[in-house]
This record gives structure tokens, C-alpha cells and sequence, in this order.
């Protein structure tokens, strides 16, 4: 159920069962791929503290694979620039040095051909790393590890700069091309779900990362999952019906922030002449009724769920049901770069549109599931991490690579953030 989509970005894929000099090769090529389509004041600038510059995300991925894999596996490795080891950290090294989040967007040194020159000198070394030291089975973990950290930052590279020339008054497109297929919707349907004891959580030889672990037994009461994610049209009858005006279906911290930020609709819908309009990575577009609803918060898809008389599932529900989905859906590669509408109907007791399109918003908060223990020699951040009041979010999205997504999957993010591409599924009890 591949959407139809001349994309004009080439994003290089590894083949399947490529060796892992092949795969590193592929997926840094893709986040360069990404910024191809931008100018080097594109790549600069930032339009929120949550949200990084192109040019800190190419940097950064780079000092991932400079920090942890050449720093410790290279002997008498020359380190590209010493004051990009503080630069282009995202969180405290070891003597509790950090550049500012919200101040990414002043650097306007390094320039950007710097920051390529350094993926290419950091991109070498690698390289030769990996064709001596292929049987490393540790420095194979960790640059697994680097790789995906790699395919996290190219869905922010796209998330970050949507929001980035949203504030543009021009409305300028980040890529012009649209699908030119038409695209009909198909109802949704409940699928009931049996309740009883389950598993979840990864296991087996594939990556995961460490939140995904351990796999655990879980109680599930009988519950029914929508068969696609809640619409544009769905939500736009939410906003008719006083959706961000009725207090009675917010959380009271939702409540707090709608009326605190002055929120009427999803982020970067704007009405004119009567009619709905979005801003998307092509620029605008009218808001398509049958195109999964997006750019939506945890606290909006809580009110939009108790509004439809119904909730939103568990992570461990979410997990249950996706377990037999089809794994195929609208990713990055597609082009699209915008969720699409349901094309074909789901064979019975399956679920559409599980993977890719939109991340869809769980009632669960961010947690380690019982039993974790952070591995010994933990990389920087990138392990045993847990955050404070954020929530779950399952299935991948529109700007996910294919590659990159799995059923077992946690994302997480505050309640209020919306410029991710987050939507929702409804679930109910059975
Ligand atoms: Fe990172």
C-alpha cells in the first residue's frame, strides 16, 4: 500500500542484507540527501528552542560517530576541530561543559561547507574502521547504535525545518513536488482485541534500542482499536463542535495550554474564505478531509478522544494490536513527506495505516518497563534515559526511514509538542 509519488529527493536505501561499511554509507548519504534541497541560511537558523538547525543536526550525528566510536576503537585519532567535541554535544560531557539548546541557531560558525568537510573527514576514518575492524562486536553495537541515532535526526532534519519555514512569511516550500495520484479514504472500522496476558517489548537478534527492553508479560482487559487513524474530517467536526473552546474534555494542564497559547486548530492550520488550509514540506495546500490528522499534541488527542465517546490506547494495547500489521506504509522513501489517506480497506481483524503517516499519541507516560537495567558502559545519553511527564508515541510517521521502525518502538514526547508528525488511533473497552 505504497503510496504513488515521484519524489524528486533521491533518498539512497542500503540493500537489503548490505554489510555494514554499505549501510553506513547509505544512511549518512540520505541526511545529506535532506539538506540538499536547502540553502546554507536554511541550514543556520532555528525557529524554537526545541528545535535544531540543519547544520547542528549534520554536525551533530557526526560527533556521535566521532565521540564513541573513533575516540574509543582509533588510536591516535585526529579529531577534526577539539572545540566541536563541546559544540556539537546534545547534552553534559564529563566535566559538565553543554553549548545551549536555544542558541544552536546563532552559529553561524562553523559554515556549513566546514560541517560537510567534517562529515567527510569523520566519514573516512569510519569507513576504514569498519574494513579493518569488522569481526569488533562491540564496535559494531555502538555504530548500530550511531546509525539509528542517524535515522532519528534526518525525521527531525524535516520536522525542524517545516516549522522553520512555516514562520516565513512567504510560505516557502521545502520540495514542490505533491503526489499526483488521487487518494480516496476508506471508514473505519473497530477491531476487537482478546484481553488476557501478553508480551511486550523487544526480543531476539534485531536492533532495538535499550527502552525497548526487557520483554515483559503484561494485563490487557478486551479492548477495540479504530482501524485507521482519527482524519482531518474527523477533527475538523471536533473543531465545529467547540472542541478548543469546551474546558469538560481537556486535561486541566491541556486546558492550561490552550488557553495559555491560544490554540483553535492543529499547528499550521489556517482558515481562509471558509476553508482549512495546512502548511506542509511542499508549502500550502488546502486540508485534505481524509488525510490522517497531524501536528497534533498529547493533550489534543486526549481531548479529541473523550469528544468521540471513546480513549486512547495503551502503549501495551498499541503493541498487541500492531504485532501482526502490515509492516508496509507511507515513509520517508515515499516522498510524500506528508501523511496520506487510507487506499485500500484492511483485511479483517487488521489495522491500516499502523506504520508510517502519522506517530500516533499513547495514554501511556514515558517509562522504563519493569525490570530495566541501563548495559554496562552506557553511551552518553543515548542509554538508560527516561524523562519526566512525556508520552508515548508508536508506529513511525511520514518523515520516519522505512528502515528505522519497529513494532516494538517507543517514541516519546512531551504532552504540549506538536510539531512532530503526531496523530492518533482511538481505541475503546471491549
Ligand atoms: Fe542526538
Amino acid at each position: 500500500m505504497r503510496p504513488v509519488v515521484e519524489s524528486g529527493i533521491a533518498i539512497p536505501v542500503p540493500e537489503q542484507g548490505a554489510g555494514r561499511g554499505e549501510r553506513y554509507r547509505a544512511i549518512r548519504a540520505a541526511t545529506l540527501a535532506l539538506a540538499a534541497p536547502l540553502s546554507a541560511e536554511d541550514c543556520t537558523i532555528q525557529s524554537m528552542p526545541d528545535a535544531s538547525p540543519v547544520k547542528w543536526h549534520l554536525a551533530h550525528t557526526t560527533w556521535f560517530f566521532e565521540t564513541f566510536v573513533l575516540g574509543n576503537h582509533r588510536p591516535g585519532y585526529t579529531f577534526f576541530h577539539p572545540a566541536f567535541r563541546v559544540l556539537f554535544n546534545s547534552y553534559y560531557n564529563a566535566v559538565g561543559e553543554k553549548h545551549p539548546r536555544p542558541e544552536r541557531g546563532m552559529l553561524s560558525r562553523p559554515a556549513l561547507d566546514e560541517v560537510i568537510a567534517y562529515r567527510r573527514h569523520t566519514d573516512e576514518a569510519m569507513l576504514a574502521l569498519l574494513v579493518e575492524d569488522e569481526s569488533n562486536a562491540e564496535l559494531a553495537g555502538v555504530v548500530e547504535l550511531g546509525l539509528h541515532h542517524e535515522q532519528q535526526h534526518q525525521e527531525l532534519i524535516l520536522t525542524d525545518v517545516k516549522h522553520l519555514l512555516s514562520r516565513n512569511p512567504l510560505k516557502p516550500a521545502y520540495h514542490r513536488q505533491w503526489p499526483s495520484t488521487p487518494i480516496r479514504a476508506s471508514g473505519p472500522d473497530w477491531v476487537c482485541f482478546e484481553g488476557g496476558l501478553h508480551e511486550i517489548g523487544h526480543f531476539g537478534p534485531g536492533f532495538s534500542f535499550d527502552n525497548e527492553t526487557p520483554r515483559h508479560r503484561v494485563w490487557l482487559n478486551p479492548f477495540r482499536m479504530a482501524s485507521h487513524p482519527v482524519t482531518c474530517g474527523g477533527f475538523m467536526n471536533f473543531i465545529e463542535d467547540g472542541g478548543y473552546r469546551r474546558p469538560e474534555l481537556w486535561l486541566s494542564a491541556g486546558w492550561d495550554t490552550v488557553l495559555a497559547r491560544g490554540w483553535q486548530a492543529p499547528l499550521y492550520w489556517e482558515r481562509r474564505d471558509g476553508q482549512w488550509h495546512t502548511f506542509t514540506l511542499h508549502g500550502e495546500i488546502p486540508v485534505d478531509p481524509g488525510t490522517p490528522i497531524c501536528h497534533v499534541s498529547f493533550f489534543e488527542a486526549e481531548a479529541y478522544a473523550r469528544w468521540a465517546n471513546a480513549r486512547l490506547p495503551t502503549e501495551a494495547e498499541w503493541e498487541v494490536a500492531a504485532r501482526n500489521a502490515p509492516s508496509a506504509g507511507n515513509f520517508l522513501e515515499s516522498g510524500a513527506l506528508h501523511p496520506l489517506a487510507a487506499r485500500e480497506h484492511p483485511a479483517d481483524g487488521m489495522l491500516a495505516q499502523t506504520f508510517g503517516d502519522v506517530w500516533e499519541w499513547t495514554r501511556s507516560e514515558y517509562a522504563p518497563y519493569p525490570g530495566f537495567r541501563p548495559a554496562p558502559g552506557a553511551v552518553g545519553e543515548y542509554n538508560g534515559k527516561f524523562m519526566c511527564g512525556q508520552y508515548v508515541l508508536r508506529g513511525g510517521s511520514c518523515a520516519t526511514p522505512a528502515s528505522h521502525i519497529r513494532p516494538t518502538y517507543r517514541n516519546f514526547f512531551p504532552p504540549d509538542a506538536r510539531w512532530q508528525f503526531s496523530g492518533m488511533r482511538l481505541a475503546r473497552d471491549a
